[in-house]
């Protein structure tokens, strides 16, 4: 089973895929982390955002299994990852990877902006999470004060919608719910209540999925021939 779960920034997509493929024992891919790759490449290189063609060659050449996700988070590398991410380049030279995963026997998770919508629109399960600006600026606010690295809250919330902005209203794949994606709210659910919801998603559509049983033919069809009573 492919599971499709886009969202905004902090709206606890990631928490909610990560808990969902170890509940159903999927692979997880989280999408962010190749847009961070790329943007991390070309700060390292020295190369500006702007260089399109460095970030395209950089997304062309990512290798999965070289992510190191510890050194790529941090809101810095997700601006960085936001504008690049808006190069209609960079997202072509990703699509061949993200569904590689996705097609993994069994099936696998996936989140990001745009999975439901244009990596995966087969997905059997689209979940798009959000949660409002403030709650989502919150939760930001509060991991950087744990992290001992606090800012203003404002400060937070200017770039989580700013964020919103530019992953929404980008012409390439932008953050979108797909028309037949089920809309997870968070800001009033914990992370045990985003996933009992998902959860009741994928069940609900595992009892409801015909199986490969059920579509296959059975062998010629019966033509219901009209009946023709005979004259007397
Ligand atoms: O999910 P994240 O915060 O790690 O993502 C960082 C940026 O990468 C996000 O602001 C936009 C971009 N992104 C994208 O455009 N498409 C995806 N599928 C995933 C992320």
């Amino acid at each position: 089973m492919i599971i499709a779960i886009d969202g905004p920034a902090a709206s606890g997509k990631g928490t909610l895929a990560k808990a969902v493929a170890a509940h159903c024992g999927l692979a997880h891919l989280d999408s962010g982390l190749l847009y961070r790759a790329v943007a991390k490449s070309l700060i390292d290189r020295g190369c500006p955002l702007e260089d399109e063609d460095a970030a395209t060659a950089s997304a062309a050449s990512l290798d999965l299994s070289k992510l190191e996700a510890a050194t790529l988070r941090g809101a810095p590398m997700g601006e960085a990852a936001s504008r690049i991410a808006a190069y209609p380049s960079v997202r072509a030279a990703l699509v061949d990877l993200q569904r590689s995963f996705a097609c993994q026997p069994g099936g696998a998770v996936i989140d990001g902006r745009d999975i439901g919508t244009v990596i995966c629109p087969n997905a059997e399960v689209k979940l798009f999470v959000t949660a409002s600006a403030e709650e989502r600026a919150r939760r930001r606010w509060r991991e950087l004060v744990l992290g001992g690295a606090p800012l203003d809250y404002d400060t937070v919330l200017a770039d989580i919608r700013r964020r919103d902005e530019r992953d929404s209203t980008r012409s390439a794949s932008p953050l979108r719910q797909a028309p037949d994606a089920i809309l997870i709210d968070t800001t009033n659910l914990d992370a045990q209540a985003a996933l009992s919801a998902a959860l009741a998603v994928i069940a609900e559509k595992k009892r409801t999925r015909r199986e490969p049983a059920d579509i296959a033919p059975r062998g010629p069809a019966k033509t219901e021939l009209p009946h023709i009573s005979e004259k007397p």
